[in-house]
Formats: C-alpha cells, structure tokens, sequence
C-alpha cells in the first residue's frame, strides 16, 4: 500500500466578527458565561453573498498553492458539510467548478463536525490503494445560515469557515498512520437540523417551528464529546503502534474549551501540545479541524517528524480520528 500524507494546507475564514457583546444585544446572555462555559470570545459569519462553497473555494486554492499542485492535477474533490450550497449538487461538485479540477471526482460527506475526519479518511484509501493520486479535502460550513439566534443555548456557539488540505503520495513510514472512525445513530435525537429533508419537507409549519436550525442536547453532546475525544485518539494510537506521550500536536474538534481540557486531562498530554482556536472562531463544525490545523501550520508550530493527531465528533452521532507523521 502506497503511504499518504497531507501535501498542503489552507484556510479561510470570513471578515465580519460576531463577538460575545454583539450577542449581549441579541438574546439573554453575558460575554462571562459564554467564556467560562465555552471558551469562546468570537467568531466568524459569512457575508450575505457568500455560502460554504465560496469559503471552500478560498481554501482550497490555499492549499493547493502551499502543496504546489495545480488544480488539474486533481482527481479527487471531497467536501464535509452540513450546509452544502443547496441540497444537490454537492458542493464539492461547485468546488470543482470554481477551480478548473475538470478530471476530478466529486462528492460531499455528511458526517456533521466529524465531516472532514471522515473525509481525509476516504480520500485517503483512494491514494493508499494507487488509484488515485493527489485529492483535496475540505471541512466548510456556515453553522450561522443554521443558527436560531434567538436560542441562547446554541447560537452563542457557532462560527463559519473553511479548511482544506490536498492528499498526497509520501514517503513510507510519513502521514496517515492510522484512521478510526465510528458512529452510533442512537444518540442521533442530541443534535439534529430535522426540516428541509424527506421526512418533513420545508414548509410554512417547519420555518414557523424553527426545525430548519440546530437542535441539541448540550449537555448528553458534552458527555459524549469528552468520552469519544479520548477513546477515539487512544484508539488511532494504538492502531499505528504509539501511545499517547508519541503525540507531539493534538487537534480536536473546537466545540467547547471545557471538552478539551477535559479530553486531554484524560489523555495526560500537556496543555501546551493541543492546538486551540475555539476563543476566535467558535464550533466551525467540519471546518474546525482543518482550520486549526492549518493555523498551527502556518504559526510555524508544527515540523517535520512531529506526530499530530487529528480528533472529531459530532452530530450523527459520529467520531473519529486519525495520526499523521509530518
Ligand atoms: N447565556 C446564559 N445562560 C445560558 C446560556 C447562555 N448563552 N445558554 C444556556 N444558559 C443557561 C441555561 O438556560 C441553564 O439555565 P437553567 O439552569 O436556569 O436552566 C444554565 O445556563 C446551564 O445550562 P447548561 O446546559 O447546564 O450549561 P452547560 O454548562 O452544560 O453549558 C453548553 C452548555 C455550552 C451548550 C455545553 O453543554 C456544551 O458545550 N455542550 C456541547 C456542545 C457541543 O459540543 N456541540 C457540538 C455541536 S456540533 C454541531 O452542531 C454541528
């Protein structure tokens, strides 16, 4: 089996800043609770005339100049979203679109914030197995064009933005060590957007119901995140053969300050070695992921030989995790 890495990373996030005041003014809520409950300080809306393709295709031409590959060198285009352009095409379709990637196959993932993590794992066995040869993949969403902002309990949470990163053959022994993904639909209720699909179609009753927004449980996701967070990373550790003090970097998904430090109080790994981004962008969902990685690419934090890994979770409900040899 061919080795597969990441070649390139990018990044975009949108200008307008909502910040925990500009929510003040909005519903019942203080920047002390938002803090010291989330870690969150800002985050990022997309404007008006942007949705999530605009933002992926930003990010991707980012990644694809950081791993100088052109976009007609594509083969693969694979987007995790839960805020697609529209239902159908896919967004990835768009994408490819935008960036001229005529030879490249296209599809979005639904797998909530776990999107990306199960994107680059399917991506990737495209690359290991020699079928194809260079993909790109990227987290995006516009969590805000799904938010109630009249529901203190979840819009103080989320952000838009997006990440991307173009696979690639390495060396042997270098990127993706190992992947482990998983799902359990059971806990599916916790966190739910149920109007617009099959089963209850958009309508005058499902816009008046707000069923076209984020619906969640707070604090069974919290329960969940902390416990899937840990296992997931001891997991993919394992798979490759290491242990948690091997991690030089841990990335996870940016949902809430207090899931991370409980996350990495489990795994026992320094403070220092988690990558955060949550206090400036909120929950980003797929994007979140990308995005912090490739902030911590760019900060010049992470180098050649370093084990990261990569942690998600999300609505689904879904996990997963994977190591990477830089
Ligand atoms: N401002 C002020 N008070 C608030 C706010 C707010 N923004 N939101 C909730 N409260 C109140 C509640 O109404 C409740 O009041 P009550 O006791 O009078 O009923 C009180 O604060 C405590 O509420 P809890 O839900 O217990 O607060 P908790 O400490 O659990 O924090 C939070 C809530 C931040 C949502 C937390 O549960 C959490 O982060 N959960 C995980 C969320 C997550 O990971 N989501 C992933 C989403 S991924 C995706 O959607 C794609």
């Amino acid at each position: 089996m061919r080795s597969v890495g990441i070649l390139g990373t990018g990044s975009y996030l949108p200008e307008r800043v909502l910040t925990n005041a500009d929510l003040e003014k909005m519903v019942d809520t203080s920047d002390e609770w938002i803090v010291s409950r989330t870690g969150i300080r800002e985050r990022r809306i997309a404007s008006d005339e942007q949705a999530s393709s605009d933002l992926a295709v930003e990010a991707a031409q980012r990644a694809l100049d950081a791993a100088g590959i052109t976009a007609e060198q594509l083969d693969l285009i694979v987007v995790g979203t839960v805020t697609p352009d529209m239902v159908f095409p896919a967004t990835a379709c768009l994408v490819q679109d935008r960036l001229g990637a005529k030879k490249a196959a296209t599809f979005d993932v639904s797998a909530a914030c776990t999107g990306f993590i199960y994107g680059i794992s399917v991506a990737a066995q495209f690359i290991q197995t020699g079928v194809y040869k260079h993909a790109l993949v990227i987290g995006v969403d516009c969590l805000s064009r799904i938010t109630n902002y009249t529901d203190r309990n979840t819009c103080v949470l989320f952000g838009d933005g997006a990440g991307a990163t173009v696979l690639g053959p390495v060396n042997e022994g270098e990127g993706f060590l190992s992947f482990e993904l998983g799902g359990d639909g059971a806990g599916g209720h916790l966190l739910k957007q149920e109007g617009g699909g099959s089963r209850m179609p958009a309508s005058q009753e499902t816009v008046a119901n707000n069923l076209h927004t984020i619906a969640m449980n707070g604090r069974e996701v919290f329960k969940f995140a902390v416990r899937v967070i840990g296992s997931s990373a001891e997991e993919a550790l394992s798979k490759a053969g290491l242990t948690k003090e091997d991690i030089d970097f841990l990335i996870p998904h940016q949902a809430n300050m207090r899931i991370i430090d409980a996350a990495v109080d489990r795994l026992g790994i320094p403070k220092e070695r988690t990558v955060v981004n949550l206090d400036r962008c909120g929950n980003m969902s797929s994007a979140s992921v990308p995005v912090a990685l490739d902030q911590a690419v760019q900060e010049g934090r992470i180098h050649k030989g370093d084990t990261v890994v990569l942690v998600g979770f999300g609505g689904g409900m879904t996990w997963g995790a994977t190591v990477v040899k830089w």
